[in-house]
């Protein structure tokens, strides 16, 4: 990227990427994933996206699973994402890190095997979350041999390089068996329904996510409507911590009424706080 060139990227977003954008000099251009109650998911309305395309836009950064609203990307956003790309030849970064957290009848589709799009695009994964190794800071990068070239002579002038040793770990981990990831799936989705059910139980709008680890609720139901002072409040009322997903908005209105709540806890921990959460509310 040049300074000045455009990214865009949906809102809400992981908080990092506007800090990325930045210090590339780029300018970010946000493109909202808006909530719709009936289908119970946040969705991206490709309309915006297409018109949100200027003759400065670079780069695409999708997000999918989307955190934090635990929206997948269905095989036709993807291909219209894809297309467009193709068409406006733009580049595309895929934060893909939750491609193993999918539930129901979602697929995780990886957007680099769209027709015109393995050699525009990069796409991120990491063991933070297949792996739970929070923290590590272990990803990896796939795409054609030019922009992995340009990934390491940034990744060069950054951190160099990620924790070395816990490399070695990582490696084996990725050659587990296909049962470990059903296995982590199929755990992180009793979870996932655990929380959901302990939520609408307490009177929150539940969306319930079809990917992550996180869930996104709407507080107004509860007849609150500022993120910000519930979740200050949180803690003293229910012994909870949640994040105000409006952190995650440049339109921070936006976001206000939204409250989001990490299900990537041991199962003891979630029915307590689904007990407690029933009781405040
Ligand atoms: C969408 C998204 N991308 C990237 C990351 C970073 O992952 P890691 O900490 O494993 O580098 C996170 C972590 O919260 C995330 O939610």
């Amino acid at each position: 990227m040049e300074p000045g060139d455009e990214v865009i990227a949906f809102e809400p977003y992981y908080d990092s990427y506007a800090a990325c954008i930045a210090m590339a000099g780029g300018r970010r251009v946000p493109v909202t994933l808006r909530a719709d109650v009936e289908e119970g998911r946040f969705r991206l309305d490709l309309d915006e996206l297409r018109d949100a395309v200027t003759d400065r836009t670079r780069l695409l950064l999708i997000n999918t699973p989307h955190n934090p609203t635990g929206t997948v990307l269905t095989r036709a956003e993807l291909a219209a994402i894809a297309e467009l790309a193709v068409e406006r030849d733009l580049l595309v970064v895929t934060d893909e890190v939750y491609e193993h957290l999918v539930f129901d009848d979602a697929e995780h589709v990886p957007l680099a095997t769209f027709p015109g799009m393995r050699e525009r695009t990069v796409t991120i994964s990491s063991s933070g979350k297949t792996f739970s190794f929070t923290g590590w800071k272990v990803g990896w990068v796939t795409a054609s041999p030019e922009l992995v070239t340009a990934v390491r002579s940034a990744k060069q002038y950054l951190t160099y390089v990620s924790a070395g040793p816990f490399q070695y770990a990582v490696a084996e981990a990725l050659s587990l068996p296909e049962s470990y990831f059903a296995d982590f799936r199929a755990d992180m989705l009793v979870k996932r329904n655990l929380l959901a059910a302990g939520l609408e139980e307490a009177g929150f709008r539940v969306f319930r996510p079809s990917g992550t680890y996180f869930i996104t609720t709407d507080i107004r139901p509860l007849g609150e409507t500022d993120g910000f002072a519930f979740c200050r409040g949180l803690p003293e009322r229910a012994g909870v911590v949640a994040i105000p997903n409006a952190v995650f908005y440049d339109h921070r209105e936006e976001g206000a009424p939204f409250v989001r709540f990490a299900f990537c806890k041991r199962t003891g921990v979630l029915e307590e706080a689904a007990k407690q959460l029933r009781a405040a509310f």
